[in-house]
């Protein structure tokens, strides 16, 4: 079991054009070589053009934050699967916590774009996790089970290789306050325990599992040092060059 970690910044709604391009360049030049760790960031779609520009020749890696499952036609601000591809996407991010509660997306919604985003080659980023009350209320697995399983259904074993999964309990993003090494690692355990039931062992073994909410620099050793944990969504730290590339050390 050799798991390559993989950290992505999700840049969320911030950042103008030249802010964006500005930090494109400035991960280049301080982690853009990088190999050990597999690389991506996330901008806002409507630059996704000028940061694939800023990370040409780099190993980082791009993706969009979002997709929509139709090909083309009236769906008003949505973008399609060959519009990410064609702006250089690599990676998708789907069902993050942002999108399911703020948005109101569902499991169901979620699961078409996954289906439609693996079928036409981008890898997907599928974020999972539970909300505070959830957690008081001892619903964590079951919680992301659910999103796992409905979010994955009529996935493939052999579509897995280009999933990552994301556990991001809701109560740590953007708040500041990170799960413990112990509590992270028991749900990513959980969640591989669930890809062997799902799918096999070696699919469960081989998929990467990210965990999301206030990665930063300081804490980043010991969350990526966690057996199931392979790798980091970032979204706060991934605005600020010197933060992300502290965390991508971390985990080299
Ligand atoms: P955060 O966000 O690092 O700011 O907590 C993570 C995410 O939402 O992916």
């Amino acid at each position: 079991m050799s798991r390559k970690l993989f950290i992505a910044g999700n840049w969320k709604m911030n950042t103008s054009q030249a802010e964006a391009t500005d930090l494109a360049k400035a991960l280049v030049e301080a982690i853009g070589s990088v190999d050990q760790v597999d690389l991506a960031v996330c901008p806002p779609a409507v630059y996704l053009s000028s940061v694939a520009n800023a990370l040409a020749g780099s190993n980082i890696a791009l993706g969009g934050q979002n997709v929509f499952y139709e090909d083309n036609g009236a769906f008003t601000g949505e973008l399609s699967t060959a519009m990410l591809k064609d702006v250089g996407c690599k990676y998708v991010i789907l069902g993050h916590s942002e999108r399911r509660h703020v948005i109101g997306e569902s499991d169901e919604f979620i699961n078409r774009k996954v289906f439609k985003a693996l079928a036409d080659g981008l890898l997907v980023i599928l974020c999972v996790g539970e909300l505070l009350e959830q957690r008081q209320a001892g619903q964590t697995d079951e919680v992301v089970v659910e999103q796992i399983k409905i979010g994955l259904e009529g996935v493939q074993g052999s579509d897995m290789a280009n999933v990552t999964i994301a556990y991001e309990p809701v109560w740590a993003i953007g708040t500041g306050v990170t799960a413990s090494p112990d509590q992270a690692q028991e749900v990513h355990a959980m969640i591989r325990n669930l890809l062997a039931e799902m799918y096999d062992d070696s699919v469960a073994d081989a998929t990467i599992i990210q965990y999301g909410g206030s990665v930063k620099p300081s804490n980043a050793a010991e969350l990526l040092g966690q057996p199931d944990i392979d790798g980091a969504l970032v979204g706060g730290a991934a605005l600020k060059a010197a933060d992300f590339a502290g965390i991508v050390r971390a985990g080299m």
